[in-house]
């Protein structure tokens, strides 16, 4: 069975949804760089195990224990889901290629924070989703996959940020089972 390591900062459901649609994977440990990030409450909840480590505390040794606990879970992806940090170049250079990341926006539109706000703002016709590898930069690796619906001008942003999260949820456990079967 592949193992997959999630990275995480916040909410988590994200993580929720890839860990009760896991086909042919399991999660082996959530990482989460805040104590009292909600993610850790679902975690519990599904059984998962969790790793702690925070940049404040653990200044330039951070990655490394990040690393530690990829090696003592010997995982075959990382899987970002809302993990608020760029991903340093020694953790880079030893996983490119196996770290992916979810954005709400259609890449390149709306890199960075308050993608889904920016484009219900716009106005505009089209909104979705990006599933990409993570390189250096932010929000800027190659693209896995794209997945758009129509903006419908009724909703708010509320429903707007329902209807991108859906979409999330959807396809995210999908191309993590999809990129575990072609390796
Ligand atoms: C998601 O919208 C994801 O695309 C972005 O951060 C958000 C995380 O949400 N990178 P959650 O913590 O999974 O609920």
């Amino acid at each position: 069975m592949k193992k997959i390591a999630i990275f995480a900062s916040g909410n988590g459901s994200n993580f929720e949804a890839i860990a009760k649609q896991a086909n042919g994977f399991e999660i082996a440990f959530l990482f989460c760089d805040r104590k009292d990030a909600f993610v850790f409450e679902r975690a519990k909840k599904l059984g998962i195990p969790t790793r702690y480590a925070s940049i404040i505390k653990e200044k330039e040794n951070y990655e490394k224990v990040v690393m530690s606990f990829l090696e003592e879970f010997d995982v075959d992806l990382i899987v970002l889901a809302g993990y608020m940090k760029l991903i340093g170049k020694d953790l880079l250079s030893k996983w490119e290629g196996k770290i992916i990341n979810i954005h709400p926006s259609l890449l390149p539109k709306y890199p960075g924070t308050h993608s889904i706000e920016k484009a219900w703002e716009n106005r505009d016709s089209e909104i979705g989703i990006t599933i990409h590898y993570v390189d250096q930069g932010m929000d800027t690796g190659r693209i896995i996959e794209q997945h758009a619906i129509k903006l419908n001008p009724n909703w708010d942003l509320v429903e707007t940020e329902k209807q991108v999260h859906k979409l999330e949820h959807e396809y995210y456990p999908k191309v993590i089972a999809k990129l575990l079967g072609e390796k």
